[in-house]
Protein backbone atom coordinates (compact mmCIF):
# COMPACT_ATOMS: atom_id res chain seq x y z
CA UNK A 1 0.00 0.00 0.00
CA UNK A 2 1.69 3.58 -0.67
CA UNK A 3 1.51 6.26 1.53
CA UNK A 4 0.30 9.16 -0.58
CA UNK A 5 -1.58 9.34 -3.96
CA UNK A 6 -2.39 12.89 -5.47
CA UNK A 7 -5.53 12.96 -7.45
CA UNK A 8 -5.64 16.16 -9.65
CA UNK A 9 -9.62 16.98 -10.98
CA UNK A 10 -10.06 18.27 -14.33
CA UNK A 11 -12.71 17.07 -16.06
CA UNK A 12 -14.77 20.46 -15.94
CA UNK A 13 -15.35 22.27 -18.76
CA UNK A 14 -14.60 25.28 -17.42
CA UNK A 15 -18.14 26.87 -18.59
CA UNK A 16 -17.02 30.69 -17.28
CA UNK A 17 -14.25 30.52 -19.60
CA UNK A 18 -16.28 30.42 -22.77
CA UNK A 19 -13.84 28.47 -24.37
CA UNK A 20 -13.41 25.70 -27.44
CA UNK A 21 -10.53 24.95 -25.33
CA UNK A 22 -11.07 22.52 -21.84
CA UNK A 23 -9.71 25.06 -19.00
CA UNK A 24 -7.05 22.89 -18.12
CA UNK A 25 -5.25 23.97 -21.28
CA UNK A 26 -5.46 27.37 -21.22
CA UNK A 27 -2.30 28.76 -20.74
CA UNK A 28 -0.40 30.40 -18.34
CA UNK A 29 2.93 31.86 -19.11
CA UNK A 30 3.38 29.28 -21.92
CA UNK A 31 2.09 26.52 -19.77
CA UNK A 32 -0.71 25.22 -20.23
CA UNK A 33 -2.73 25.54 -16.59
CA UNK A 34 -3.02 21.93 -15.31
CA UNK A 35 0.63 21.32 -16.25
CA UNK A 36 2.03 23.70 -12.79
CA UNK A 37 -0.46 20.87 -10.78
CA UNK A 38 1.36 17.99 -12.05
CA UNK A 39 4.45 19.44 -11.25
CA UNK A 40 3.72 20.12 -7.91
CA UNK A 41 2.67 16.31 -7.77
CA UNK A 42 6.15 15.25 -9.07
CA UNK A 43 7.75 17.62 -6.28
CA UNK A 44 5.70 15.74 -3.48
CA UNK A 45 5.84 12.17 -4.37
CA UNK A 46 7.38 9.69 -6.95
CA UNK A 47 4.35 8.31 -8.27
CA UNK A 48 2.78 9.39 -10.80
CA UNK A 49 -0.28 11.34 -9.65
CA UNK A 50 -4.52 11.04 -11.64
CA UNK A 51 -5.37 13.19 -13.62
CA UNK A 52 -9.58 13.00 -13.46
CA UNK A 53 -10.14 14.48 -17.31
CA UNK A 54 -13.51 14.42 -19.08
CA UNK A 55 -14.21 17.49 -21.01
CA UNK A 56 -11.85 17.68 -23.74
CA UNK A 57 -10.19 14.50 -22.54
CA UNK A 58 -8.32 13.57 -25.71
CA UNK A 59 -6.91 17.24 -25.94
CA UNK A 60 -5.71 16.96 -22.16
CA UNK A 61 -3.83 13.51 -23.02
CA UNK A 62 -2.23 14.98 -26.12
CA UNK A 63 -0.59 17.84 -24.35
CA UNK A 64 0.19 16.45 -20.80
CA UNK A 65 0.74 12.87 -22.32
CA UNK A 66 2.38 10.16 -19.99
CA UNK A 67 3.18 12.65 -16.83
CA UNK A 68 0.14 11.37 -15.68
CA UNK A 69 -2.49 8.13 -14.62
CA UNK A 70 -5.39 9.08 -16.60
CA UNK A 71 -9.31 8.45 -15.24
CA UNK A 72 -11.85 9.45 -17.00
CA UNK A 73 -15.18 11.00 -16.08
CA UNK A 74 -17.72 10.45 -18.78
CA UNK A 75 -20.28 12.60 -17.81
CA UNK A 76 -19.36 15.64 -15.48
CA UNK A 77 -21.54 15.43 -12.49
CA UNK A 78 -19.54 17.54 -9.96
CA UNK A 79 -16.43 17.31 -7.83
CA UNK A 80 -17.65 14.42 -5.73
CA UNK A 81 -18.13 12.37 -8.80
CA UNK A 82 -14.97 13.00 -10.14
CA UNK A 83 -12.80 11.87 -7.26
CA UNK A 84 -15.17 8.56 -6.86
CA UNK A 85 -13.72 7.75 -10.40
CA UNK A 86 -10.35 6.94 -9.23
CA UNK A 87 -11.82 4.61 -6.35
CA UNK A 88 -11.18 1.43 -8.94
CA UNK A 89 -7.34 2.86 -8.58
CA UNK A 90 -7.07 3.85 -5.08
CA UNK A 91 -9.41 2.39 -3.16
CA UNK A 92 -7.23 -0.42 -0.43
CA UNK A 93 -3.65 0.81 -2.33
CA UNK A 94 -3.43 4.57 -0.90
CA UNK A 95 -3.35 5.54 3.04
CA UNK A 96 -3.66 9.21 2.05
CA UNK A 97 -5.24 10.94 -0.95
CA UNK A 98 -4.17 14.09 -1.56
CA UNK A 99 -6.47 16.08 -3.80
CA UNK A 100 -6.63 19.27 -5.66
CA UNK A 101 -7.78 21.45 -8.94
CA UNK A 102 -6.22 22.10 -12.00
CA UNK A 103 -7.45 25.58 -11.98
CA UNK A 104 -4.83 26.57 -8.96
CA UNK A 105 -1.04 27.31 -10.19
CA UNK A 106 0.04 29.07 -7.28
CA UNK A 107 -0.61 26.47 -4.85
CA UNK A 108 3.08 25.86 -3.23
CA UNK A 109 4.15 22.34 -2.12
CA UNK A 110 5.55 23.62 1.11
CA UNK A 111 1.66 24.46 2.39
CA UNK A 112 0.64 21.07 0.77
CA UNK A 113 3.35 19.72 2.79
CA UNK A 114 2.19 21.77 5.99
CA UNK A 115 -1.41 19.97 5.26
CA UNK A 116 -0.35 16.43 4.95
CA UNK A 117 1.79 17.01 7.94
CA UNK A 118 -1.40 18.00 10.38
CA UNK A 119 -3.18 15.95 8.14
CA UNK A 120 -0.93 12.52 10.05
CA UNK A 121 -0.47 13.95 13.20
CA UNK A 122 -4.50 14.36 13.78
CA UNK A 123 -4.90 11.41 11.66
CA UNK A 124 -8.60 12.72 10.81
CA UNK A 125 -10.52 11.59 7.94
CA UNK A 126 -10.78 14.91 6.45
CA UNK A 127 -7.48 17.89 6.46
CA UNK A 128 -8.61 20.67 3.73
CA UNK A 129 -7.20 23.93 3.15
CA UNK A 130 -9.26 27.06 3.53
CA UNK A 131 -8.05 31.39 3.48
CA UNK A 132 -9.54 34.04 4.56
CA UNK A 133 -10.35 36.76 1.39
CA UNK A 134 -11.91 40.49 1.29
CA UNK A 135 -13.66 38.96 -1.79
CA UNK A 136 -14.87 35.52 -1.49
CA UNK A 137 -16.88 35.77 -4.47
CA UNK A 138 -17.67 32.25 -6.03
CA UNK A 139 -16.33 30.12 -3.55
CA UNK A 140 -17.28 27.56 -1.10
CA UNK A 141 -17.74 29.41 2.46
CA UNK A 142 -16.54 27.42 5.53
CA UNK A 143 -18.86 26.59 8.12
CA UNK A 144 -17.87 26.07 11.95
CA UNK A 145 -19.62 26.21 15.21
CA UNK A 146 -19.57 28.01 18.56
CA UNK A 147 -16.25 26.32 19.26
CA UNK A 148 -14.73 27.43 15.96
CA UNK A 149 -14.51 23.71 14.38
CA UNK A 150 -15.69 23.27 10.89
CA UNK A 151 -18.88 22.09 10.33
CA UNK A 152 -19.86 22.15 6.90
CA UNK A 153 -19.18 24.14 3.69
CA UNK A 154 -21.41 25.64 1.68
CA UNK A 155 -21.66 26.36 -1.89
CA UNK A 156 -22.10 30.31 -2.94
CA UNK A 157 -25.26 28.77 -5.28
CA UNK A 158 -27.22 27.90 -2.06
CA UNK A 159 -25.94 30.02 0.57
CA UNK A 160 -27.85 32.16 2.54
CA UNK A 161 -26.71 35.93 2.72
CA UNK A 162 -25.46 35.88 5.88
CA UNK A 163 -23.61 32.55 5.01
CA UNK A 164 -22.43 34.30 1.80
CA UNK A 165 -20.91 36.87 4.11
CA UNK A 166 -18.56 34.24 5.87
CA UNK A 167 -15.21 35.45 4.67
CA UNK A 168 -13.35 32.02 4.87
CA UNK A 169 -12.86 30.10 2.16
CA UNK A 170 -13.10 26.47 0.89
CA UNK A 171 -9.44 26.31 -1.34
CA UNK A 172 -10.62 22.99 -2.79
CA UNK A 173 -7.53 21.04 -1.78
CA UNK A 174 -7.94 18.08 0.46
CA UNK A 175 -5.96 15.22 2.42
CA UNK A 176 -8.10 12.38 3.30
CA UNK A 177 -7.77 8.81 4.85
CA UNK A 178 -8.08 6.59 2.04
CA UNK A 179 -10.10 3.75 4.04
CA UNK A 180 -12.46 6.19 5.16
CA UNK A 181 -12.60 7.95 1.94
CA UNK A 182 -14.16 5.22 -0.90
CA UNK A 183 -17.18 4.40 1.24
CA UNK A 184 -18.43 7.74 2.12
CA UNK A 185 -17.89 9.69 -1.33
CA UNK A 186 -20.36 6.78 -2.48
CA UNK A 187 -22.89 8.14 -0.13
CA UNK A 188 -22.82 11.77 -1.21
CA UNK A 189 -26.66 13.25 -1.87
CA UNK A 190 -27.38 15.08 -5.10
CA UNK A 191 -26.96 18.54 -4.81
CA UNK A 192 -29.93 20.87 -5.43
CA UNK A 193 -28.08 21.63 -8.64
CA UNK A 194 -27.94 18.28 -9.71
CA UNK A 195 -24.06 17.23 -8.42
CA UNK A 196 -22.12 15.71 -6.22
CA UNK A 197 -20.31 17.79 -4.13
CA UNK A 198 -17.08 16.84 -2.55
CA UNK A 199 -17.50 19.46 0.05
CA UNK A 200 -20.18 17.56 1.68
CA UNK A 201 -18.18 15.05 2.93
CA UNK A 202 -17.16 17.49 5.66
CA UNK A 203 -20.63 18.00 7.11
CA UNK A 204 -20.77 14.30 6.36
CA UNK A 205 -17.89 13.46 8.72
CA UNK A 206 -19.26 15.48 11.18
CA UNK A 207 -22.16 14.20 11.46
CA UNK A 208 -20.65 11.17 12.43
CA UNK A 209 -19.16 12.74 14.93
CA UNK A 210 -15.41 12.88 13.37
CA UNK A 211 -13.09 16.00 13.55
CA UNK A 212 -12.48 18.17 10.32
CA UNK A 213 -9.14 19.92 9.97
CA UNK A 214 -8.96 23.12 8.51
CA UNK A 215 -5.07 24.40 7.89
CA UNK A 216 -5.70 28.13 7.51
CA UNK A 217 -3.00 29.68 4.86
CA UNK A 218 -2.26 33.22 4.50
CA UNK A 219 -1.54 34.23 1.45
CA UNK A 220 -4.78 34.46 -0.80
CA UNK A 221 -2.56 34.22 -4.24
CA UNK A 222 -1.55 31.21 -3.71
CA UNK A 223 -5.26 29.89 -3.98
CA UNK A 224 -6.19 31.87 -7.21
CA UNK A 225 -8.49 30.04 -9.37
CA UNK A 226 -9.07 30.42 -12.39
CA UNK A 227 -12.73 30.08 -13.60
CA UNK A 228 -13.17 32.85 -16.19
CA UNK A 229 -10.31 34.99 -18.43
CA UNK A 230 -10.49 37.69 -16.22
CA UNK A 231 -8.71 35.48 -13.34
CA UNK A 232 -6.20 33.62 -15.87
CA UNK A 233 -5.16 37.65 -16.90
CA UNK A 234 -4.37 38.44 -13.38
CA UNK A 235 -2.91 35.46 -12.98
CA UNK A 236 -0.40 35.41 -16.05
CA UNK A 237 0.55 38.99 -14.50
CA UNK A 238 1.34 37.57 -11.05
CA UNK A 239 3.31 34.35 -12.74
CA UNK A 240 5.04 36.82 -14.87
CA UNK A 241 6.05 38.85 -12.08
CA UNK A 242 7.29 35.48 -10.25
CA UNK A 243 9.45 34.43 -13.35
CA UNK A 244 11.21 37.88 -13.51
CA UNK A 245 11.92 38.20 -9.80
CA UNK A 246 13.24 34.49 -10.11
CA UNK A 247 15.48 35.56 -12.92
CA UNK A 248 16.63 38.66 -11.76
CA UNK A 249 17.68 37.37 -8.27
CA UNK A 250 19.71 34.47 -10.80
CA UNK A 251 21.69 37.46 -12.05
CA UNK A 252 19.96 37.97 -15.23
CA UNK A 253 19.33 41.98 -16.16
CA UNK A 254 15.78 43.50 -16.82
CA UNK A 255 15.37 47.07 -17.77
CA UNK A 256 11.95 47.02 -17.44
CA UNK A 257 10.62 43.84 -15.75
CA UNK A 258 6.96 44.85 -16.71
CA UNK A 259 7.32 44.78 -19.96
CA UNK A 260 9.18 41.88 -20.07
CA UNK A 261 7.35 38.04 -20.90
CA UNK A 262 9.69 35.23 -20.40
CA UNK A 263 7.45 31.91 -20.60
CA UNK A 264 8.29 29.05 -17.12
CA UNK A 265 9.79 26.89 -19.84
CA UNK A 266 12.73 29.06 -20.39
CA UNK A 267 15.90 29.21 -19.13
CA UNK A 268 18.69 32.54 -19.26
CA UNK A 269 22.04 32.59 -18.09
CA UNK A 270 23.74 35.08 -15.81
CA UNK A 271 24.52 38.40 -16.91
CA UNK A 272 22.53 38.21 -19.81
CA UNK A 273 20.89 41.31 -20.29
CA UNK A 274 16.98 41.63 -21.84
CA UNK A 275 15.77 45.29 -22.89
CA UNK A 276 12.07 45.91 -22.97
CA UNK A 277 8.77 43.85 -25.05
CA UNK A 278 10.90 41.09 -25.26
CA UNK A 279 8.95 37.69 -25.41
CA UNK A 280 10.79 34.31 -24.36
CA UNK A 281 8.36 31.54 -25.09
CA UNK A 282 8.32 27.55 -24.97
CA UNK A 283 11.61 25.57 -25.04
CA UNK A 284 13.60 28.58 -24.93
CA UNK A 285 17.19 28.36 -23.79
CA UNK A 286 19.41 31.84 -23.64
CA UNK A 287 23.54 31.39 -22.60
CA UNK A 288 25.07 33.86 -20.54
CA UNK A 289 25.96 37.46 -21.48
CA UNK A 290 23.65 37.93 -24.19
CA UNK A 291 21.74 40.62 -24.94
CA UNK A 292 18.15 40.27 -26.45
CA UNK A 293 15.82 43.35 -27.53
CA UNK A 294 14.22 45.56 -27.48
CA UNK A 295 11.46 44.03 -29.71
CA UNK A 296 12.23 40.97 -30.01
CA UNK A 297 10.73 37.02 -29.52
CA UNK A 298 12.74 34.52 -29.00
CA UNK A 299 9.93 30.71 -29.64
CA UNK A 300 11.45 27.75 -28.93
CA UNK A 301 15.17 28.38 -29.94
CA UNK A 302 18.57 27.62 -27.81
CA UNK A 303 21.00 30.68 -27.97
CA UNK A 304 24.73 30.52 -26.67
CA UNK A 305 26.87 33.12 -24.68
CA UNK A 306 27.30 36.49 -26.01
CA UNK A 307 25.08 36.37 -28.57
CA UNK A 308 23.13 39.89 -29.55
CA UNK A 309 19.55 39.86 -30.94
CA UNK A 310 18.11 43.04 -31.66
CA UNK A 311 14.36 43.99 -32.91
CA UNK A 312 14.15 40.19 -34.40
CA UNK A 313 12.23 37.18 -34.40
CA UNK A 314 13.64 33.99 -33.96
CA UNK A 315 11.71 30.42 -34.17
CA UNK A 316 12.68 27.26 -33.73
CA UNK A 317 16.55 28.21 -33.99
CA UNK A 318 19.67 27.44 -32.64
CA UNK A 319 22.54 30.32 -32.31
CA UNK A 320 25.73 29.14 -31.14
CA UNK A 321 28.27 31.69 -29.44
CA UNK A 322 28.65 35.28 -30.41
CA UNK A 323 26.10 35.34 -32.97
CA UNK A 324 24.38 38.63 -33.48
CA UNK A 325 20.99 38.78 -35.15
CA UNK A 326 19.16 42.17 -36.08
CA UNK A 327 17.83 44.62 -36.25
CA UNK A 328 14.55 43.24 -37.94
CA UNK A 329 15.86 40.09 -38.98
CA UNK A 330 13.86 36.70 -38.29
CA UNK A 331 15.25 33.16 -37.95
CA UNK A 332 12.82 30.52 -38.68
CA UNK A 333 12.68 26.52 -37.98
CA UNK A 334 15.51 24.84 -38.61
CA UNK A 335 18.01 27.71 -38.52
CA UNK A 336 21.25 26.87 -37.28
CA UNK A 337 24.02 29.62 -36.81
CA UNK A 338 27.21 28.48 -35.92
CA UNK A 339 29.93 30.65 -33.53
CA UNK A 340 30.21 34.47 -34.11
CA UNK A 341 27.86 34.30 -37.31
CA UNK A 342 26.22 37.97 -38.14
CA UNK A 343 23.09 37.97 -39.50
CA UNK A 344 22.41 42.03 -40.13
CA UNK A 345 19.03 43.35 -41.10
CA UNK A 346 16.43 42.51 -42.88
CA UNK A 347 17.50 39.13 -43.35
CA UNK A 348 15.65 35.90 -43.64
CA UNK A 349 16.99 32.27 -42.47
CA UNK A 350 14.95 29.04 -42.86
CA UNK A 351 15.83 25.65 -42.46
CA UNK A 352 19.90 26.33 -43.25
CA UNK A 353 23.36 25.62 -41.09
CA UNK A 354 25.56 28.90 -41.73
CA UNK A 355 29.17 28.13 -40.82
CA UNK A 356 31.03 29.86 -38.04
CA UNK A 357 32.24 33.54 -38.99
CA UNK A 358 29.62 33.43 -42.10
CA UNK A 359 28.06 36.99 -42.64
CA UNK A 360 24.56 37.83 -44.05
CA UNK A 361 24.89 41.63 -43.46
CA UNK A 362 21.67 42.98 -45.29
CA UNK A 363 18.00 41.79 -47.27
CA UNK A 364 19.15 38.32 -47.93
CA UNK A 365 16.81 34.89 -47.79
CA UNK A 366 18.61 31.61 -47.24
CA UNK A 367 16.42 28.61 -47.08
CA UNK A 368 17.77 24.86 -47.93
CA UNK A 369 21.00 25.96 -47.35
CA UNK A 370 24.37 24.93 -45.75
CA UNK A 371 26.91 27.75 -45.85
CA UNK A 372 30.43 26.54 -44.66
CA UNK A 373 32.54 28.90 -42.47
CA UNK A 374 33.94 32.29 -43.41
CA UNK A 375 31.49 33.31 -46.03
CA UNK A 376 30.14 36.22 -47.36
CA UNK A 377 27.00 36.71 -48.45
CA UNK A 378 26.35 40.14 -50.30
CA UNK A 379 23.35 42.46 -49.74
CA UNK A 380 19.91 41.04 -51.61
CA UNK A 381 21.07 37.53 -52.06
CA UNK A 382 18.66 34.80 -51.84
CA UNK A 383 18.28 31.10 -52.15
CA UNK A 384 15.84 30.44 -54.89
CA UNK A 385 14.86 27.39 -53.03
CA UNK A 386 11.40 26.86 -54.21
CA UNK A 387 10.31 25.70 -57.98
CA UNK A 388 6.27 25.56 -57.45
CA UNK A 389 6.16 22.34 -55.87
CA UNK A 390 9.34 21.22 -54.31
CA UNK A 391 11.87 22.51 -51.83
CA UNK A 392 15.91 22.15 -53.18
CA UNK A 393 18.95 22.65 -51.43
CA UNK A 394 21.92 25.16 -52.01
CA UNK A 395 25.23 24.27 -51.16
CA UNK A 396 28.10 27.03 -50.36
CA UNK A 397 31.46 25.53 -49.39
CA UNK A 398 33.52 27.57 -46.70
CA UNK A 399 35.59 30.81 -47.73
CA UNK A 400 33.01 31.61 -50.85
CA UNK A 401 32.19 35.31 -51.33
CA UNK A 402 28.70 35.63 -53.10
CA UNK A 403 28.16 38.92 -54.64
CA UNK A 404 25.27 42.08 -54.20
CA UNK A 405 21.86 40.65 -55.29
CA UNK A 406 23.16 37.12 -56.37
CA UNK A 407 19.93 34.59 -57.29
CA UNK A 408 20.92 31.09 -56.27
CA UNK A 409 18.39 29.03 -58.09
CA UNK A 410 18.10 25.61 -56.37
CA UNK A 411 19.71 22.66 -55.95
CA UNK A 412 23.03 24.68 -56.50
CA UNK A 413 26.38 24.30 -55.32
CA UNK A 414 29.11 26.78 -55.11
CA UNK A 415 32.74 25.81 -54.44
CA UNK A 416 35.16 26.03 -51.91
CA UNK A 417 36.19 30.16 -52.18
CA UNK A 418 34.76 30.92 -55.30
CA UNK A 419 33.73 34.66 -56.12
CA UNK A 420 30.11 35.38 -57.66
CA UNK A 421 29.52 38.49 -59.06
CA UNK A 422 26.74 41.23 -58.36
CA UNK A 423 23.49 40.54 -59.76
CA UNK A 424 24.31 36.91 -61.30
CA UNK A 425 21.59 34.51 -61.28
CA UNK A 426 23.44 31.38 -60.56
CA UNK A 427 21.96 28.30 -62.38
CA UNK A 428 24.39 26.00 -62.61
CA UNK A 429 27.08 24.22 -60.11
CA UNK A 430 30.15 27.00 -59.57
CA UNK A 431 33.77 25.10 -59.16
CA UNK A 432 36.16 25.94 -56.16
CA UNK A 433 37.89 28.58 -56.94
CA UNK A 434 36.57 30.26 -59.59
CA UNK A 435 34.93 33.48 -60.87
CA UNK A 436 31.14 33.92 -61.69
CA UNK A 437 29.21 36.32 -62.96
CA UNK A 438 26.45 37.46 -65.18
CA UNK A 439 22.77 36.33 -66.24
CA UNK A 440 23.11 33.14 -65.94
CA UNK A 441 25.98 33.07 -64.20
CA UNK A 442 29.02 31.20 -66.61
CA UNK A 443 32.58 31.06 -65.19
CA UNK A 444 34.97 33.34 -66.21
CA UNK A 445 38.07 33.01 -64.19
CA UNK A 446 40.05 31.68 -61.66
CA UNK A 447 40.44 33.73 -58.28
CA UNK A 448 44.10 34.57 -58.01
CA UNK A 449 45.99 32.85 -55.31
CA UNK A 450 47.74 35.13 -51.97
C1 LIG B 1 -14.92 24.22 -5.95
C2 LIG B 1 -15.52 23.90 -4.57
C3 LIG B 1 -15.59 25.18 -3.77
C4 LIG B 1 -14.22 25.78 -3.64
C5 LIG B 1 -13.56 25.98 -5.01
C6 LIG B 1 -12.13 26.35 -4.84
C7 LIG B 1 -17.07 22.03 -4.93
C8 LIG B 1 -18.48 21.64 -5.05
N1 LIG B 1 -16.83 23.35 -4.76
O1 LIG B 1 -15.80 25.11 -6.60
O2 LIG B 1 -16.11 24.91 -2.48
O3 LIG B 1 -14.30 27.02 -2.96
O4 LIG B 1 -13.62 24.76 -5.77
O5 LIG B 1 -11.55 26.66 -6.07
O6 LIG B 1 -16.18 21.19 -4.97
N2 LIG B 1 -14.28 19.11 -11.94
C9 LIG B 1 -14.31 17.82 -12.45
N3 LIG B 1 -15.51 17.23 -12.69
C10 LIG B 1 -16.70 17.84 -12.44
C11 LIG B 1 -16.65 19.15 -11.92
C12 LIG B 1 -15.44 19.75 -11.68
O7 LIG B 1 -13.26 17.21 -12.67
O8 LIG B 1 -17.74 17.22 -12.69
C13 LIG B 1 -12.97 19.73 -11.70
C14 LIG B 1 -12.75 20.98 -12.52
O9 LIG B 1 -12.13 20.65 -13.75
C15 LIG B 1 -11.86 21.81 -11.62
C16 LIG B 1 -12.22 21.36 -10.22
O10 LIG B 1 -12.91 20.14 -10.36
O11 LIG B 1 -10.48 21.57 -11.84
C17 LIG B 1 -13.10 22.37 -9.50
O12 LIG B 1 -14.25 22.60 -10.27
P1 LIG B 1 -14.86 24.05 -10.40
O13 LIG B 1 -16.07 23.96 -11.25
O14 LIG B 1 -13.84 25.03 -10.74
O15 LIG B 1 -15.35 24.24 -8.88
P2 LIG B 1 -15.64 25.60 -8.15
O16 LIG B 1 -16.95 26.12 -8.57
O17 LIG B 1 -14.47 26.50 -8.29
CA1 LIG C 1 -12.52 26.57 -9.47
Amino acid sequence: MSKLSIVILAAGQGTRMKSEVPKALHSLAGKPLVQYAVEMAAQLISEKPLLVVGHGADQVRRAIGDQVIYVEQREQLGTGHALLQARPLLEGRSETVLVCCADMPFLSPDTLRRLLELHEERKDPIAMLTVEADDPKGFGRILRDEAGQVVGIVEEAVATDAQKAIRELNCGVYCFDGDWLWPHLAQLPLSPKGEYYLTDLVAMAVAEGQVVEALKISDVTEVLGINDRSHLAQAEALMRQHINQKWLLEGVTLLAPALTFIDATVKIGQDTIIYPNTYLEGATAIGCQCRLGPNTIVRDSTIGDRCTVEASVVEGAVLEDSVDVGPFSHLRQGAHLAKGVHVGNFGEVKNSYLGPGTRMGHFSYLGDATVGQEVNIGAGTITCNYDGERKHPTVIEDGAFIGSDTMLVAPVRVGAGAKIGAGSVVTHDIPPGSIAYGVPARVRGKVREE
